[in-house]
């Protein structure tokens, strides 16, 4: 480890780049001396991202082999690759499925006796301890240097099982369905769009797909087993997710007792928005860059209670936020054990109660 706080992020995607630019923007307050990221590919469109992200005071790091390359584009880069590892506090792998691992075999197990923490993101499964803020914080123990920090809709799904069927660590729910109903891709992204809605297979025999699979691990961190089943398909917009959740109680709750949690939950914002444009449009007036950091949007005329115990409605998914804060989050705990809560009082801004 080099002089002070450096957090290093490894890929500038749709995860990467608005994550260095929040750290950058947020330097001061979070206490971090230095930002620095890894760029993988050297291409001529990726040029102003990488000047934006320098000139917002973050420093570049690449491959020593690809030097020529980056340098033809007329980038200069501060580190090499691995250097940037090496000097880091905190890491934050951004890289597809797979590549975190492959980082973890390469470099990271190298220089864990030196960094404080790594993470990973949503896709990387086996990286260390899932995490989501405000869901299994008090499963995190100093011994946790390598975390993963669940996708988007993991997030999601556990604020609402959180908010309505957790009492302290008792659990009352007895039943959670979810459908996931995903954007086809980022509006940074030219990928992977579908022309019509796509339906995702049940990989999982009793839980259906990886939504519930990641969401019932990550209670199990906490010794909680749920009983969990989720469905996805993706539809052709580049707007937010959005989520059907239906949550049987071994309680009775009314409506407006949901709509009470939910708004009491620092995590939720709810709203009386029913399209996704206009709740995304809202976040992009007053997000940090467009993205608000909430775990879920509830949308509050669609909450509707059946037989008095099971809670039913739509919400919508701060896909690329909510992943966001738990990654600063568990970023800030591994720098400053005892204050963190303090330094993040900087990102309540972001973190809206209604839209
Ligand atoms: N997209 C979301 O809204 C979202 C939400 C929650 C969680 N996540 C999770 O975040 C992770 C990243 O997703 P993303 O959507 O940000 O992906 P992405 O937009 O495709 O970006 C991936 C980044 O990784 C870099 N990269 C690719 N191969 C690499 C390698 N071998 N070594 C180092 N860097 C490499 C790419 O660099 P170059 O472009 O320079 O090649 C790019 O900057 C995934 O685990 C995903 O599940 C995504």
């Amino acid at each position: 480890m080099a002089d002070g706080n450096i957090v290093h992020v490894v890929g500038t995607g749709t995860i990467g780049e608005p994550l260095i630019g929040l750290l950058c923007d947020a330097r001061d307050d979070l206490g971090i001396d230095e930002v620095t990221f890894y760029k993988h590919s050297p291409n001529l469109i990726d040029r102003p991202k990488i000047k934006a992200l320098v000139n917002r005071g973050a420093n570049l790091a690449i491959a020593e082999e690809k030097t020529k390359e980056f340098q033809d584009l007329g980038i200069e880069s501060t580190y090499d690759a691995e250097e940037a590892i090496r000097r880091a506090s905190v890491v934050i792998d951004c890289t597809p499925k797979g590549t975190g691992l492959m980082n973890k075999e390469k470099y990271y197990n190298k220089y864990k006796n030196k960094i404080k923490g790594f993470l990973a993101q949503g896709s990387e499964f086996g990286f260390g301890k899932m995490y989501a803020a405000g869901i299994n914080d008090e499963a995190i123990t100093a011994k946790d240097q390598f975390i993963h920090v669940v996708s988007c809709n993991t997030h999601n799904i556990a604020v609402i099982i959180k908010t309505l069927g957790m009492e302290k660590k008792k659990n009352h729910m007895k039943e959670g369905r979810f459908v996931c109903i995903r954007r086809a891709n980022d509006i940074s992204q030219d990928k992977s769009f579908v022309p019509a809605p796509q339906v995702d297979k049940h990989k999982d025999e009793k839980m259906g797909t990886h939504h519930a699979v990641d969401v019932y691990h990550l209670y199990k961190t906490l010794g909680i087993d749920i009983n969990v089943f989720s469905s996805s398909l993706k539809i052709n917009t580049q707007y937010m997710h959005c989520i059907w959740y239906d949550v049987k109680l071994d309680k009775k709750m009314t409506k407006e007792e949901a709509l009470q949690k939910f708004i009491e939950n620092p995590y939720v914002a709810v709203t009386h928005k029913t399209s996704s444009n206009t709740v995304f449009s809202f976040g992009r007036e007053h997000g940090h860059y467009g993205r608000i950091l909430d775990q879920t949007v509830i949308v509050i005329p669609t909450i509707h209670v059946i037989n008095d115990t099971e809670v039913v409605g739509f919400c919508f998914t701060p896909q690329d936020g909510n992943s966001i804060l738990s990654s600063i989050t568990i970023a800030e705990r591994f720098l400053y054990p005892d204050s963190y809560n303090e330094k993040l009082r900087c990102l309540g801004a972001f973190l809206l109660q209604e839209v």
